[in-house]
């Protein structure tokens, strides 16, 4: 569900007209829904509520201040992946206690920030990184909570590249090894080990995958308490995949139908890591037609947005609705919208079926909230878009258009 709706014609978001919006802002343009991403912050709290987990929102999937800020407000913690993703949650408030850290390449330098900051858990991935964070807090004089995340081998049945619970992942740690490192962490003295993470991978549109990983790791724990060894946290990630196209994903209360009563049996307490749920469908890219081309063998519709804005259908061939602002009802065709970079992999739909479209008019890239701006580059020098929000009436900039100073901030000019 998403508050993006069509009102005598017109593309609104919430309560204000989107072309509206662009005649203020210009394209392309990020625009984002409040009530669609505190919406499903809530949705996801409501359902799980018998458990109260702490829900961290996966900063990676759209890393803006004030996201951000707003879902903090609202009691949501932060998972993060980098000193930067930790920057940013501490810009905003998040109580560092509410922050949890994975990533395979920590760095002395993040780990540092992150031991000092008092973060609720380090998502270790290795054993080295394991002794690298003791060897730290040792030296900082402290003792740090890790959670080990665990690669339960299953198959999430989504795009191979976000794929990260199969054995073949760079990620996490295998049962087996993860034992024996448990088993053995006592001389690791700045280190305690107190949760068990997972994240099977992303845009997962089905349980079962969920509920697999979730008894595989349970029943870890239950073996490690029988051995003496108490676990006090599950995280059981993110990964609940939203609706691009046609696909019927699970509702938060369908997942925790499904996941609930396991979790509420183990006694755990649980920590999860949504990004793309909360904030998924709580954006679109708005973009202009520059350039209508005929060729012998296609149409194209060349717009001022491209895979620097918004990578997904280049990397994965992903789907996102396209739609014009204004409703038109007159004669479709079968057009490749595509950006104006040099690359023929610079498309955002192939082969779509709109209505014929003329220089000027502005489309709307839907559901572009998550893993949009956040993987946008300055790919050919191009400046990164702006980003607004939407609270009922009110519009505010939240990421200014990039100008040609910031394209060449950090570089110098040297003699040779
Ligand atoms: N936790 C961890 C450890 C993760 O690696 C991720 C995402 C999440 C949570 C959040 O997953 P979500 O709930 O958003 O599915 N760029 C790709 C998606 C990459 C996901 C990376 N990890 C895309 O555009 O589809």
């Amino acid at each position: 569900m998403h508050e993006f709706n069509f009102k005598d014609r017109r593309l609104y978001c919430e309560n204000v007209p989107v072309d509206r919006i662009v005649k203020e802002f210009k394209t392309p343009l990020y625009v984002y829904s409040y009530a669609t991403f505190v919406g499903h912050f809530l949705k996801l709290q409501k359902a799980f509520k018998d458990i109260d987990p702490l829900i961290c929102y996966s900063v990676k999937a759209n890393s803006n201040l004030s996201v951000l800020k707003a879902l903090v407000d609202k009691g949501a913690g932060l998972d993060i992946v980098s000193g930067g993703e930790l920057f940013r949650a501490l810009q905003v408030g998040c109580p560092p206690e509410r922050i949890v850290y994975a990533s395979v390449g920590k760095t002395e330098v993040e780990i540092e920030a992150a031991i000092k900051k008092g973060i609720l858990f380090f998502n270790v991935e290795s054993l080295p990184e394991l002794e690298n964070i003791n060897r730290i807090a040792a030296r900082l004089g402290k003792c740090t909570r890790v959670a080990l995340r665990i690669n339960p081998d299953v198959e999430p049945r989504t795009h191979h590249y976000i794929t990260t619970g199969k054995l073949t992942n760079k990620f996490g740690i295998d049962f087996q090894t993860a034992g024996k490192i448990i088993l053995e962490s006592g001389r690791l003295s700045h280190v305690r080990i107190k949760g068990i993470h997972i994240h099977i991978g992303s845009q997962i549109t089905i349980g079962a995958p969920f509920v697999e990983a979730i008894r595989k790791v349970i029943a870890f724990i239950r073996k490690l308490k029988a051995a003496g060894i108490s676990i006090e946290y599950l995280n059981i990630g993110g990964g609940l995949g939203i609706i691009y196209k046609n696909e019927r994903p699970q509702t938060a209360q369908q997942y925790a139908d499904k996941v609930l009563p396991i979790l509420k049996k183990s006694g755990l307490r649980i920590i999860m890591e949504p990004g793309r749920f909360i904030i998924g469908s709580a954006a679109i890219l708005v973009t202009r037609v520059l350039y209508v081309k005929k060729t012998p063998l296609k149409k194209f519709v060349i717009v001022d947005a491209g895979m620097n804005d918004l990578i997904r259908p280049a990397l994965y061939s992903a789907h996102h609705e396209i739609v014009p602002l204004t409703f038109s009802p007159g004669a479709k065709e079968k057009v490749d919208i595509v950006g104006p970079i040099c690359e023929s992999g610079d498309f955002l739909a192939k082969e779509r079926v709109l209505p014929a479209m003329k220089e000027g008019d502005l489309l709307a890239v839907m559901c572009a909230g998550a893993y949009g701006f956040s993987m946008a580059s300055n790919y050919n020098s191009r400046k990164r878009a702006a980003e607004v929000l939407v609270k009922n009436k009110a519009v505010k900039l939240i990421r200014r258009r990039e100008n040609n100073d910031d394209l060449v901030r950090n570089e110098f000019i040297v003699e040779t």
